[in-house]
């Protein structure tokens, strides 16, 4: 097994390098929502799916299926995760679950086990294209509200205008659900952390992942002059913003399991000789724990309308997402757990700082994650990277969880 789990960890590497090359944009990874780069993507993944033994197709929300049921009516189990990417992405963020999910329908059909595995490439978690992250796994759990669909992208379209569009370009397409007698889902994900590189160990079993809320803070003050505006009449929309974002930094710094980022800043008119009239700030907050990360929201909200009216300006906020801390199923955690030990690595629970697709599927699915570490911590960066010999252990231990999945499923049915 270790001979396949081998060769297989050295396709999925090949693999993920070249769904790298599809990009919306030349000389980076970025791969969004319903793109032609997302297009390209599916076709390379529809081939080495087929050549897997399953069955694909796509559904309205533009995830890709791929089903392995060597019997009707089997005991079915998800392993996915996401083919989207964030602007100048890495290669495993997302896409190394799905490709070893592919690699282990591949490993597992010689010990014809009688349970189905589907795997799902998510058309959407990062939330690129519309600020709103996980588009895919809420469509197939039903989750996305009519709000959601209104948000509009950088070209005035639609959620619902671009499935619609989508839909219009892929008539096959079917519904968007978690299909009959599925029991499970699975997730790997890279930790796109420091903690499995520090202990230098392969792999953690996931117990939950943080919470986390995603808004947008646009300062409204008034464009002048820059020669002639002496500093105390300003309207300065940049600079409260600039002394807001440093609170944010320092209220997260001082807060034990807080983290806070303001990522993008648009500022507008954006001219060297003109003060700024509006300045727009994204704001993603996470904690494990919903309390705390809603009452630091609350602190930085509030420092936001002091800052504003100590300066004369206008103050707007829009949540785009709201998502709360997920914990994972104990019996798949237990199965996870047992499965890293059983192939003979150490393991280790972790807590998500990362957002994933498990924490859509987990109120309507037993769902679990098993992360890989990720050498320096580093994410969502180009330099994004992994062991071959982690991909390898990620592939023994699947075998071993879908083995462990398989009993499981058997004695229920017993039962
Ligand atoms: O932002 C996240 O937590 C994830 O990478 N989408
Ligand atoms: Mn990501
Ligand atoms: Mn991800």
């Amino acid at each position: 097994m270790k001979l396949v789990a081998a060769q297989l960890a050295a396709s999925v590497l090949k693999r993920c390098a070249a769904l790298a090359a599809c990009t919306d944009k030349p000389g980076q990874t970025l791969r969004t929502f319903l793109s032609p780069a997302m297009e390209e993507c599916h076709q390379l993944v529809r081939v080495w799916m087929t050549e897997a033994g399953m069955t694909v197709h796509i559904d309205n929300a533009g995830n890709l299926r791929g089903l392995y049921a060597p019997q009707p009516n089997l005991p079915r189990i998800i392993l996915a995760s996401h083919l989207d990417t964030v602007p100048n992405a890495g290669a495993y963020d997302g896409i190394l679950g799905v490709l070893l999910g592919i690699a282990l329908v591949e490993a597992i059909q010689p010990l014809k086990l009688d349970i189905a595995i589907e795997v799902i490439g998510f058309s959407d978690e990062e939330g690129v294209r519309y600020s709103i992250p996980f588009l895919g796994s809420r469509a197939i759990t039903h989750t996305l509200d009519n709000r959601t669909l209104e948000q509009l992208d950088a070209e005035k379209i639609s959620i619902v205008q671009a499935l619609a569009q989508y839909r219009a370009m892929h008539p096959e397409v079917q519904l968007s659900d978690i299909y009959p007698d599925t029991h499970g889902y699975l997730e790997f994900h890279i930790e796109q952390g420091p903690v499995l590189d520090q202990q230098k160990l392969p792999l953690a079993v996931v117990d939950a992942i943080a919470g986390q809320s995603r808004l947008t803070f646009a300062f409204h003050g008034k464009a002048a002059h820059a020669g002639t505006t002496p500093m105390h009449l300003r309207q300065d929309a940049l600079v409260a913003a600039a002394e807001w974002i440093s609170f944010v930094e320092k209220t997260a710094a001082a807060k034990p399991g807080l983290v806070a980022t303001v990522g993008q800043i648009t500022c507008e008119p954006s001219a060297a000789n003109v003060i700024p009239a509006t300045a727009k700030c994204s704001l993603d907050i996470r904690h494990a724990s919903d309390v705390e990360r809603e009452a630091a929201l609350c602190e930085i909200q509030q420092q936001a309308e002091k800052i504003a009216s100590q300066r004369n300006i206008d103050l707007e906020v829009k949540k785009h997402y709201d998502q709360p801390a997920t914990l994972m199923d104990s019996g798949l955690i237990h199965l996870a757990e047992q499965a890293i030990k059983l192939a003979g690595y150490p393991a280790p629970h972790i807590i998500s700082g990362a957002g994933h697709d498990a924490m859509i599927l987990a109120p309507h699915l037993p769902s679990a994650m098993i992360f890989l570490r990720t050498p320096g911590g580093l994410s969502h960066h180009p330099d994004e990277s992994v062991h071959k010999e982690d991909v390898q252990a990620a592939i023994e231990t699947g075998i071993v969880f879908l083995e462990l999945f398989q009993k499981e499923s058997r004695n229920q049915r017993i039962a």
